[in-house]
């Protein structure tokens, strides 16, 4: 029997990269397939030549399996009842973003999550896991560009879906932006304290909710945040990362789809209207895999090694308040404490 035992839960899109991950690791094994149509279970099990059991609930395919992990790729509003079958199965859960569809599920999930210590709950934030936006936050570290003021990202992709997003109230905040807030944190290193975001559908979009937001986040460091996001904006898209402006008091970090690199004020520019600057390339340090394997990598290795993941619920549900705060603040009209 390997060490690591996975009951496979949602066989839809997302479900490829996590499945295809199980089958590469020598110490893991698929046990059991769980989704509510027993036809997406049947593709799977044909696509990756399996025949694992399919149940219609993860409860029943942990107490027929002895699988150890659940691997959550259902959709955002059955996440809650995933990772708690999961949790009170005795299971780690590995789970997509977002981790629930409203904070108050996120929050019931991150208290049972410390009531059982020895149980691992993370979630996919694979975009953190690149080698730009590893350099990109290198430079932010090391104190290049100085003290972090404000720092924007512009993400504007026309995506034509199809599927639970067409019909999610907000679909660009709670199921993409979750992405870009989490990369904020993650570049620059600090929390978030409040929001306001006006939410909405502009004229011509294929979605049925909000398919774009102008928010402004305000950080425990002091930096300010602005987001512009749009996923129904047609041409000249943004890259899936956004593009990114990071300014502080010494000078300038850009990540916009080619590497990032900063722009500093250049020694010796006293009594200049404006100053010259020189530019200082971001080292890449990142040697690990990039995307989903990457972020799949540190899940397996804190199991492993019994440590916090660092997507772990702990880390991500501050992501997960910025993406309420700021349905909240473009319901009420009005800015959201975090
Ligand atoms: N990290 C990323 O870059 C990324 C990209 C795309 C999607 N996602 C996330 O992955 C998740 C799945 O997205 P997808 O595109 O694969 O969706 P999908 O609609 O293709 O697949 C979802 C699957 O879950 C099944 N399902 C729904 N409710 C269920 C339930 N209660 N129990 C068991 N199965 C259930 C559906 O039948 C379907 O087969 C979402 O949370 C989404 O936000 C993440």
């Amino acid at each position: 029997m390997k060490a690591i035992r996975i009951v496979q839960a949602g066989c839809g899109g997302m479900a490829n990269a996590w499945i295809q991950y199980a089958l590469e690791r020598q110490d893991t094994e698929l046990v059991a397939l769980v989704d509510i149509f027993e036809e997406a279970a049947k593709k799977m099990n044909e696509k990756y030549g399996l025949s694992l059991p399919w149940y219609a609930s993860v409860e029943e395919a942990i107490r027929q399996s002895n699988a150890n992990v659940v691997f959550d790729c259902t959709i955002p509003t059955a996440h809650q009842a995933v990772a708690t079958a999961a949790l009170n199965g005795g299971c780690h859960i590995l789970s997509e973003k977002p981790m629930a569809s409203t904070l108050e599920e996120a929050e019931q999930l991150a208290d049972l999550a410390t009531s059982k210590p020895e149980l691992q709950y993370a979630i996919m934030q694979n975009r953190r896991y690149l080698k730009d936006i590893r350099a990109l936050r290198g430079l932010i570290a090391q104190d290049v560009i100085g003290h972090v003021n404000f720092v924007t990202a512009n993400f504007f992709i026309g995506a034509h879906f199809g599927g639970f997003r067409d019909a999610m109230s907000s679909p660009l905040i709670l199921d993409m932006a979750i992405h870009t807030f989490d990369q904020a944190r993650f570049i620059i290193q600090a929390n978030p304290v409040s929001v306001y975001c006006h939410e909405f559908n502009p004229k011509g979009s294929w979605y049925e909710g909000n398919a774009a937001a102008a928010c402004i986040f305000e950080f425990d460091n002091g930096a300010v945040f602005t987001y512009n996001g749009s996923w129904c904006s047609e041409g000249a898209p943004t890259s899936w990362e956004a593009a990114w402006r990071i300014a502080g008091n010494k000078g300038t970090a850009i990540w916009n789809q080619a590497a990032p690199y900063a722009e500093i004020v250049a020694p010796g520019q006293d009594n200049k209207f404006i100053y010259d600057y020189q530019r200082v390339e971001a080292p890449y340090v990142w040697t690990g895999r990039e995307g989903h394997a990457g972020c799949l990598d540190d899940m397996f290795q804190a199991i492993l090694e019994g440590r916090q993941a660092e997507t772990a619920y702990s880390d991500n549900i501050f992501s997960t308040k910025m993406v309420f705060g700021a349905i909240e603040s473009a319901k009420t009209g009005r800015k959201v404490t975090l």
